[in-house]
């Protein structure tokens, strides 16, 4: 079987959204593909380019066709996409299941086989499909499955990145729909309790996510600090500090999230840099068997999930990955017993704790691991079973 096949793993790659809204052009797109190949995002895995909202013309042309602003990609679509195959990347567009999308261009409501067909020739890899003016009486559901199939059948691998925002109960129909990933909340905002009510909305949630559909938990605000040109999502919220992007980034891994970049590349300081090429965490993100992470479930004394948690992902190779995330406004001791993830002392198994975000061995543990983590900050290891 081919591995390679789209949307078996989360999708890694950027987006246009988070930093610059409306103001794109082909320029700027080239621009971020040559960033994403020279400073080595594509050699760490993100291989999507996705150009969102605002690309086309407000109108369809006399055929009913969608157009490419001419001010904004004076030489069409393919020839966008040409520039970043040629580049090894792959090319992602943006409509929507209504009459227009949310930023008011035309929508694909009934023209998807059409627009599929047209995305399939400009050379389109991936789309994303908001769920804005959808006419009120037509089932989303439907929409859903109606494009899903519509890309199925339009001659191109074409990876299908579900947007109605965890809305109409998205995880009961989703998976079989053909989707390849579903966003499960309302837009992300470069600030940090946007990024923690993300992730508490999505922690029992676990189930829902895996292979061929993954829980989208919306596009990357790491290394955006206020950088956007949008009041919503951040100009005047001034972004977060890098403990929390880091706790941002390493959630999204560990939960099994696509990691689509939001900032501007070209302007990413060495922080940012590392953090989003960190290969101990994109291998818990992209490990092959895309399972969910599960909280422990531990005494309601020690603390509630809005102030603290611990994560387990179970990963392919027999390995666990645990992260142990601080939500509060001061340190705190995170312990984990390793009873609450199925290994008594009586197991005779102790855990090889490799830490995956400064890239050393810990050594070995038998019973609990009990780091302290500082505010907003997060701790992920990958623990690496020993059985004596
Ligand atoms: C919605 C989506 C965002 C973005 C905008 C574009 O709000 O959730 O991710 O695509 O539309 O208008």
């Amino acid at each position: 079987m081919d591995q390679k096949l789209p949307g078996m793993l989360p999708a890694l790659g950027w987006n246009s959204w988070n930093t610059f809204t409306w103001d794109i052009n082909e320029n700027l797109i080239k621009r971020m593909a040559d960033v994403m190949v020279e400073e080595g995002y594509l050699e760490a895995g993100y291989e999507y380019v996705v150009i969102d909202d605002c690309w086309s013309l407000k109108e369809r042309d006399a055929e009913g066709r969608l157009v490419p602003d001419p001010a904004k990609f004076p030489n069409g679509m393919k020839a966008v996409a040409d520039y970043i195959h040629s580049k090894g990347l792959k090319f992602g567009m943006y409509s929507c299941a209504g009459t227009h999308t949310c930023a008011g261009h035309p929508g694909s409501f009934e023209h998807e086989f059409e627009d599929a067909r047209q995305f399939a020739q400009w050379g389109v890899d991936y789309l994303k499909y908001d769920y804005c003016f959808k006419p009120r009486h037509v089932s989303g559901e439907l929409l859903y499955k109606r494009m899903s199939l519509a890309l199925k059948n339009c001659g191109r691998d074409i990876l299908f990145s579900a947007c109605n925002w965890g809305e109409d109960n998205v995880y009961q129909w989703i998976r079989e729909s053909g989707a390849h990933s579903y966003r499960s909340t309302g837009d992300i905002q470069d600030r940090w309790d946007s990024i923690k009510n993300i992730a508490l909305s999505q922690l029992e949630k676990e189930p829902f996510t895996g292979s061929y559909c993954h829980n989208d938990m919306d596009m990357l605000v790491v290394g955006m600090y206020g950088g956007s040109n949008s009041d919503f999502i951040g100009s005047k919220i001034g972004g977060c500090t890098d403990a929390q992007y880091r706790s941002h980034f390493a959630l999204w891994c560990m939960m099994d999230s696509p990691l689509m970049i939001g900032c501007d590349l070209r302007k990413a300081n060495a922080f940012t840099k590392e953090l989003l090429q960190n290969k101990d965490l994109l291998a818990i993100n992209q490990d092959p068997e895309s399972r969910g992470a599960y909280r422990i479930k531990v005494e309601p004394q020690w603390f509630k999930a809005e102030d603290a948690f611990v994560l387990a992902k179970v990963l392919a190779d027999g390995d666990i990955a645990l992260g142990f995330f601080n939500f509060s406004d001061t340190a705190r001791e995170l312990s984990l017993q390793f009873w609450d993830i199925g290994l008594p002392y009586a197991s005779n198994v102790s855990l090889s704790l490799y830490d995956c975000i400064n890239h050393k061995e810990l050594g070995s543990f038998r019973e609990r691991y009990s780091p302290t983590v500082p505010s907003g900050d997060c701790v992920v290891v990958r623990a690496h079973l020993e059985v004596l």
